[in-house]
């Protein structure tokens, strides 16, 4: 997770109860590489000691006494200059109407008004303050003025009743504090198309065929592509992980479907790059009710191919100049890797390929671990160490921007 570090950013803390959660957040952030000044208000001074957020960040928490000391006279300006992103979470109804108006009579609010960056703003408030048009108004205003508003959530609000207004968790925030911090990045304007997990090819409405998959790879490659400003289209087959925010997942399960979401979506992509373990084989046929196991029909089950959706892309890409300039696999091996993992790149005419060993346990396959080898079309190489899947995703996306310039 490249993103956070050494970028300072500022965590502004106001009075809602949702204020515990932002120490998680600046916890998270702190953990990532970010520098986190923490600004709060007297009401979430109130809610959360400021020691708690200094010792998550291990940097100094500030409150409005921290303006007046003689040595700090101009702390809001440090802040606001020296920020890479402003964001306030929890945002209660009260600071955004200061915000709204331009108020300045604390240092949070005096912060955001000398902010070289657009502050991000995550509101938390019970349902009838959230929707109230003075509250509504002021989000739009703010809005207008470029303010991006996170949230925030429907669902179980302090007051004991249910509505929206509960703040973003503080993984969403994070997820999309990196999109907004990776705005700019090299894949600005460009559409990626990613999938992950393995397809699932049904025998019956209970059984399927499928492989050990976690998605794991594929995830990450999606972050990583947000982490750089691109449109991240996420074609995933079932997989037990948390979506990247501001990813468009289109979820599917067979093989079939995988092919069609990613023909449908690949005209207009940048890049595809093909993480998914596409199964090779599906059944010829569903049984429509659950087969016993005393009747047979388990012992063999007859198989068909599935579409190679690489070849198709590629292929159609060559014969009629349409689809992604840069295509992109994985080959998931066993033995002979480099060998193997050429023949697939010739064979589905890609642009650059990465080798898998996927026979270690240590690594690859449902491991937060990869160790890749790249191999171009040219027949360059360059072997990768072993890496978070978040590093080697980083990595796969920096030789994915290369080859569309
Ligand atoms: N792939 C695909 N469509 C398939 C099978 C695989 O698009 N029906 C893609 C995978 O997403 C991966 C690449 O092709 O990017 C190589 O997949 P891999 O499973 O390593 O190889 P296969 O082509 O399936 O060949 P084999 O199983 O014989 O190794």
């Amino acid at each position: 997770m490249r993103v956070f570090e050494q970028k300072r950013i500022v965590l502004g803390v106001t009075g809602s109860i949702a204020a515990y959660k932002s120490v998680t957040l600046a916890s998270s952030l702190t953990k990532a590489g970010a520098l986190v000044d923490v600004v709060l208000t007297d009401a979430a001074a109130k809610l959360v000691a400021p020691i708690t957020f200094s010792s998550v960040t291990g940097r100094k928490a500030y409150i409005d006494e921290d303006l007046w000391k003689v040595d700090d006279h101009v702390l809001h300006i440090e802040l606001g200059e020296k920020n890479d992103a402003l964001l306030i979470a929890p945002a209660t109804a009260n600071t955004i109407a200061k915000m709204a108006q331009g108020m300045a009579d604390n240092l949070l609010v005096l912060t955001a008004l000398a902010s070289r960056t657009s502050p991000l703003i995550a509101p938390a408030m019970d349902g009838g303050m959230y929707s109230h048009p003075a509250t509504q108004n002021n989000l739009d205003l703010l809005n207008k003025r470029g303010v991006e508003i996170l949230g925030p959530a429907a669902g179980h609000l302090a007051s004991g009743l249910s509505g929206i207004g509960r703040m973003l968790e503080p993984d969403q925030l994070l997820g999309h504090l990196r999109c907004w911090l990776g705005r700019n990045g090299i894949l600005k304007g460009k559409k990626v198309l990613i999938t992950a997990g393995g397809t699932q090819e049904p025998i019956d409405p209970v059984r399927v065929i499928s492989n050990r998959s976690s998605g794991k790879q594929g995830f990450a490659i999606a972050q990583a592509a947000l982490d750089q400003g691109a449109e991240v289209i996420l074609i995933t087959a079932p997989v037990a992980l948390s979506l990247p925010i501001r990813a468009r997942v289109i979820p599917v399960k067979t093989a079939s479907e995988m092919a069609e979401a990613v023909f449908s979506e690949s005209d207009d992509a940048d890049i595809l790059i093909m993480t998914a373990a596409v199964a090779d084989y599906k059944p010829t046929r569903e049984a429509d009710k659950k087969i016993k196991k005393d009747q047979g029909g388990l012992d063999a089950i007859q198989l068909e191919r599935t579409v190679d959706i690489l070849k198709e892309v590629a292929n159609s890409r060559a014969k009629k100049k349409v689809g992604p300039p840069v295509v992109i696999g994985f080959a998931a091996e066993t033995e002979n890797l480099l060998e193997n993992a050429k023949s697939k790149l010739e064979n589905k005419n890609l642009d650059l390929i990465a080798a898998n060993d996927v026979s270690r346990q240590d690594r690859g396959i449902g491991s937060d671990k990869n160790q890749v080898t790249l191999i171009w079309k040219d027949g360059q190489t360059r072997e990768l160490p072993v890496m978070d899947k978040s590093d080697v995703s980083d990595e796969l996306i920096l030789e994915a921007a290369k080859l569309l310039v």
